[in-house]
């Protein structure tokens, strides 16, 4: 294929996505199918950076597949596989770990944040390099260096930034010692991505690990409890339904959710909502959220009643994605003296 190749990965750490993941990344994961040659990861090598329960873990890597598909991720046009599937994973992430200098990973902010919360001690290694192993997810996929070098597109929220940055240099590191062999990718925002904070705290992000069951949407869940915390997302004291970040953030926030799921500007739904105070605006939005959802929550379960169907559909996007890897495998192994 001549498209641009992209590659976007999701940890298997919640029984639902929310509609932060929603907004933010998976509905330009199905978008993105249409220009580009596009491979998606449901990455459960990271989910253990952290503790884990085995049978979670299993049963959150299925159902974050299905809903990926129930979504539109269409697994004939893209590479839809499970990390743990494809070894040159773990592979080619310990070669890439011998070029990272220990300072150099020291500076990933991420982990210094997510070491915080759990007392620096308590912080596995594995969290430590974790950004290694999701450059070398990148990496993997990356087309092969030639005159015509496609483009390299890696979806990612403002806070990967940085370990993209790093994936970057550290495909320019391998390319300058061994020969070239990968094409570095960009960070790409894409279009319409939207940031979504937590219903209850409009100032903080919405969030599986921070954010309190009121202060999410979870994709799976129920037009009714649905309902319920969009009827009960913090507002302010006024009524008038205006964008305004610094003074209405929780206005703004459901505003700029309306307006990602209807396709209406944010003036144009000022405008429609003019003298109807929050009431009939929230009711509206959950019902949206509702006409969004239920057909994602439907496909999701029939996807999950269906064990081999399910498992058929990842093996084949495993062989896909193991194809692409054992090719950028037997370059690096060859090209590093293995
Ligand atoms: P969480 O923050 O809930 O732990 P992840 O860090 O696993 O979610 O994020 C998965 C993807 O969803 C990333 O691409 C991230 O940028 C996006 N994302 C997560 N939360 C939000 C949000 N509140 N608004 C927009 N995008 C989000
Ligand atoms: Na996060």
């Amino acid at each position: 294929s001549d498209a641009p190749r992209v590659l976007s990965g999701i940890q298997p750490t919640a029984d639902s996505f929310h509609l932060g993941n929603y907004l933010g990344a998976l509905r330009q994961w199905v978008a993105l199918q249409d220009t580009h040659d596009a491979f998606y990861c449901v990455v459960d090598l990271h989910a253990i950076t952290v503790e884990h329960d085995p049978a979670a873990l299993r049963r959150r890597t299925r159902v974050s597949a299905a809903q990926l598909l129930a979504m539109g991720v269409d697994p004939e046009r893209s590479t839809l596989f499970v990390q743990s599937h494809v070894p040159e994973h773990a592979e080619l992430a310990w070669v890439l770990s011998c070029l990272t200098g220990f300072g150099e990973a020291s500076r990933m902010t991420q982990f210094k944040d997510k070491a915080a919360k759990q007392g620096s001690s308590a912080a596995s290694v594995g969290l430590f390099t974790y950004p290694i192993l999701q450059a070398a997810d990148i990496l993997l996929y990356s087309p092969e260096p030639g005159e015509d070098e496609r483009l390299f597109r890696v979806p990612v929220g403002e806070d990967q930034r940085q370990h993209v940055e790093l994936t970057r240099d550290l495909a320019g590191r391998f390319n300058h010692r061994f020969g070239p062999t990968f094409v570095a990718p960009e960070a790409y925002i894409p279009q319409g991505a939207a940031k979504i904070t937590d219903l209850q705290e409009p100032g903080s992000k919405m969030s599986k690990s921070a954010s309190s069951p009121q202060g999410i949407v979870d994709v799976l869940e129920e037009p009714g409890p649905m309902r319920k915390k969009i009827m009960r997302a913090v507002t302010d004291t006024g009524s008038e339904v205006r964008f305004d970040e610094e003074n209405k953030a929780g206005v703004s926030n459901l505003l700029r959710i309306h307006a990602a799921l209807s396709g209406a500007t944010v003036p144009e739904l000022e405008a429609r909502y003019e003298g109807s105070g929050y009431g009939q605006f929230k009711k509206d939005l959950a019902e949206l959220l509702a006409e969004t959802f239920t057909p994602i929550r439907e496909r999701t379960l029939k996807l999950l009643d269906d064990e081999d169907a399910l498992d058929r559909i990842l093996a084949h996007g495993a062989t896909r994605a193991g194809e692409v890897a054992r090719r950028t495998m037997d370059t690096v192994r060859d090209r590093v003296g293995f």
